[in-house]
């Protein structure tokens, strides 16, 4: 498949989960890929079997909350493949609870995870991106964002993706670079199996909730999200620049 041809992506979290199936998806249709993890030895074995695959992907170590190491992993990453054209910001981490034993740690680095890696990622990227008239980012909301009990951090870094992409949307719209998010509902992932278990649930029992407040009766699959942030970083989304299109079952 040629549609992401001589296209360099980025994506951070890509060592499992809905990350790991946007690198495989977007390397299937041709994208050189940059498989960013906090654990290099997951983002490692995503990148090897996108390799055993036929792709082209290397893994790159990088805390995406380091401003330092967002700089210098952008940099390696434009330096090994030339040039960069797609950044999926997709690594988030979930720290659960209700307000009143919501600890300022668990506000932080959720939102430092979730919110303020977005903005250093995107800052990064656009530098490379600008000087070659050319972007597409795709960053990570969530259904949350309309509101989640128990995840006010996580509900407001959610939301905070939305306006900034909105906003960079118009900042970088004039430089031929597109902004936009995807917000998926349920997903099934070891973020919502670690959920199930924190709440006292068997993980398909959870789901099995889930699915029965989904329109569509059943939960999400990382393939099902990857295959909408492939559309949005593909030229048949070249129109489309600011949105948040939701990823989750129909449920509103
Ligand atoms: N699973 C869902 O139901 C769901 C729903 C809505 C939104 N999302 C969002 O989609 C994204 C992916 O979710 P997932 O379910 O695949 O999660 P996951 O927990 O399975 O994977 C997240 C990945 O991000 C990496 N990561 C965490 N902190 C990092 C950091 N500081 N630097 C670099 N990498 C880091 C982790 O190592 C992990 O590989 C997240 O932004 C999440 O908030 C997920």
């Amino acid at each position: 498949m040629t549609r992401f041809r001589n296209r360099t992506a980025i994506v951070t979290g890509a060592g499992q989960g809905i990350g790991a199936a946007t690198a495989a998806l977007l390397a299937e249709q041709g994208a050189r890929v940059a498989v960013v993890d906090l654990r290099t030895d997951r983002a490692e074995a995503v990148a090897r079997e996108i390799r055993d695959a036929g792709g082209v992907a290397a893994a790159f170590g990088c805390d995406v909350t380091d401003e330092a190491a967002v700089t210098e992993t952008t940099g390696r990453v434009v330096e090994e493949f030339g040039g960069l054209d797609i950044l999926v910001n997709n690594a988030g981490i979930t720290r659960d609870n209700l307000l009143f034993k919501m600890g300022r740690d668990d506000w932080d680095s959720v939102l430092a995870t979730n919110l303020t890696s977005v903005y250093l990622c995107c800052r990064a990227a656009q530098k490379y991106m600008v000087e070659a008239r050319y972007g597409r980012i795709v960053s990570l909301s969530s259904r949350s964002a309309l509101g989640a009990r128990g995840q006010a951090n996580y509900a407001a870094a959610k939301a905070g993706i939305q306006g900034l992409t909105a906003t960079l949307a118009i900042e970088l719209g004039p430089f031929g670079i597109n902004v936009n998010a995807v917000a998926p509902g349920y997903i099934a992932t070891a973020m919502t199996a670690a959920t199930a278990l924190r709440v006292g649930s068997t993980v398909e029992d959870h789901q099995e909730r889930a699915a029965q407040a989904t329109p569509l009766r059943r939960v999400g699959q990382p393939r099902e999200v990857a295959s909408v942030i492939a559309f949005l970083a593909s030229d048949e989304a070249s129109y489309v620049s600011g949105q948040t299109l939701y990823v989750n079952g129909g449920a509103r």
